[in-house]
């Protein structure tokens, strides 16, 4: 059994690529939408877990901005899990001090959804805890252009001299402003890809592709990623200490 490995061999920033809800939900001959549920109950789990071992940021990939190009059912289905999400386990975030966060294309998803995660974020702001936040309608390089159009703009305008463009002014720029970047980012299902999901943010994170489908994701496993990442050794482009 993995035990928590103590706090200074904890990622800051885990951030999770939640695949394979719907094979999960086809290997029991049961429709897609039935393993989105089962998906949900993995999420409160391991957003529990993340609070109790005392992580301090957990990123969750909800909903991206290609994944509009489902079809109409299982997209609404989705929506649908989003807001029954929020409605029903809000109350607990906000008792367990986590700060609430929701990066994406807020414009695309309907007018009751953007204000219900306006309400979330309000309503957690305070909150000293981790900050939890959920990528939905969210895309890496859409993400990336839009910050590079708003530098863009203020150069044209003489606001921002084009010289004085760095990799913190454009992070600065991101929906994840102000959050590390993520040390650790793991993919359930066994795909081995991003999907668009944190570009930027993950350069030198440490990848983790489990094959695991999320519905069955659960603490033990979390625990094992959590433990396999204090024992890799980061380099961050230099040499490792015994080396240097
Ligand atoms: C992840 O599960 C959830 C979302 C993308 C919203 P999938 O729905 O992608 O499940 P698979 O990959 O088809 O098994
Ligand atoms: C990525 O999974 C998006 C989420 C987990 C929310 P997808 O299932 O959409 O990714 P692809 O299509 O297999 O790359
Ligand atoms: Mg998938």
């Amino acid at each position: 059994m993995a035990v928590v490995p103590n706090n200074s061999n904890l990622p800051r920033h885990v951030a999770i690529i939640m695949d394979g809800n719907g094979r999960w939900a086809q290997r029991r001959h049961l429709p897609r939408q039935a393993g989105h549920v089962a998906g949900v109950n993995a999420v409160r789990e391991v957003v529990r877990q993340a609070c109790d071992i005392g992580l301090e940021n957990l990123t969750l990939f909800a909903f991206s901005s290609e994944n509009w190009k489902r079809p109409a059912r299982e997209v609404g289905a989705l929506m649908g899990l989003f807001r029954l999400y929020f409605r029903n386990d809000l109350d607990e975030i906000v008792q367990r001090g986590a700060r609430v966060r929701i990066i994406g294309n807020r414009g695309r998803v309907e007018e009751d959804i953007r204000q219900m995660i306006e309400d979330a974020e309000r309503r957690t702001l305070a909150n000293t805890g981790m900050n939890l936040t959920f990528a939905f309608d969210y895309g890496g390089q859409e993400e990336i252009a839009a910050a590079a159009r708003e530098l863009a703009r203020a150069a044209a305008d003489g606001r921002l001299d084009p010289e004085t463009i760095t990799p913190e002014l454009l992070s600065s720029r991101l929906f994840t402003s102000g959050l590390p970047e993520p040390d650790l980012v793991i993919r359930t299902s066994g795909e081995r890809r991003l999907s668009n999901f944190l570009l930027w943010q993950s350069a030198y994170a440490e990848l983790m592709f489990v094959d695991t489908l999320w519905p069955d994701f659960g603490r033990e496993e979390f625990l094992d990623a959590l433990d396999k990442f204090s024992r890799r050794e980061r380099r961050f482009g230099a040499l490792p200490e015994s080396v240097a």
